[in-house]
């Protein structure tokens, strides 16, 4: 079985002492892919870094909502530059978060997220979309940008919100969460949901899945996302392993198997 987990920071502080092992060890354990957003300039500098050491690691550009406070208007410019490597495949990870009381104003990460996804039209790279406590706002920006699709990472909406999104060409993603008790929500949405828009992740080194929960999380814990997905769609896990896995390469025009 490989596996594609679609969103891991592994420029994450919670990797420093052992990120390149954990990373090295990846394919032997099953996952034969991985995306790396960026949350602020650093860490897309890192990501970048990381896709270009790793085959199988692929990069994301953006600036994180919760950390879009610094924001400057020359901050595109450096975006462009970064997104210009072949194997940055998205702007992201970008959007709100209305859930932190400290985060930036409301309307400030508005602003950002309208010029990120001005950003990814012009690059015509798709992106990917937090959206935490934000979702009314946040599907309001995402359709006043008709020419950019992508992705709701660790999608937390609602069934309606996910079909809107489904009919503009958007994909839904999933982390651990949805082995969580209080996943019920997740899994009406998953039920419904075409097998051609879903994307697994595990938002390493965060949500880890059930029965791992306070252990930090990786790419090798995917599985638990994919077998929740085999289980509502009534399919084998090696089944959902490959729709995933598929389904991320054509997202992140990925044309290659690297392993
Ligand atoms: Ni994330």
């Amino acid at each position: 079985m490989r596996l594609f987990d679609t969103h891991a920071h592994y420029d994450s502080g919670a990797f420093n002492a052992d990120r390149l092992e954990v990373l090295a060890s990846m394919p032997e354990q099953g996952v034969e892919l991985i995306l790396n957003p960026g949350c602020d300039l650093d860490s897309s500098r890192t990501a970048v870094e990381l896709a270009e050491r790793f085959p199988y690691v692929y990069a994301a550009v953006g600036v994180h909502p919760s950390d879009c406070g610094p924001w400057e208007d020359s901050w595109p410019e450096e975006l462009r530059a970064l997104a210009a490597h072949p194997k940055v495949r998205a702007i992201g990870e970008i959007g709100l978060d209305y859930y932190w009381k400290d985060n930036p104003a409301h309307d400030f990460q508005q602003k950002v997220f309208h010029a990120q996804l001005a950003l990814a039209e012009e690059l015509k790279l798709p992106v990917i979309v937090h959206d935490r406590e934000a979702h009314h706002d946040c599907l309001e920006i995402v359709r006043a940008h008709p020419n950019v699709t992508g992705v709701y990472h660790c999608y937390s909406g609602s069934l309606e919100d996910a079909k809107t999104l489904v009919k503009l060409g958007w994909m839904l993603s999933f982390t651990g969460v949805v082995t969580y008790k209080n996943a019920r929500r997740s899994l009406e949405v998953i039920d419904w949901l075409p097998l051609d828009r879903v994307m697994i992740e595990t938002d390493s080194p965060y949500l880890t899945p059930e029965p791992f929960r306070g252990q930090r999380n990786d790419s090798r814990k995917v599985y638990r996302v994919a077998e929740t997905i085999a289980q509502v769609k009534g399919i084998t896990l090696e089944e959902a392993a490959r729709i995933t896995l598929e389904n991320g390469m054509k997202f992140f025009g990925i044309e290659e198997r690297p392993l």
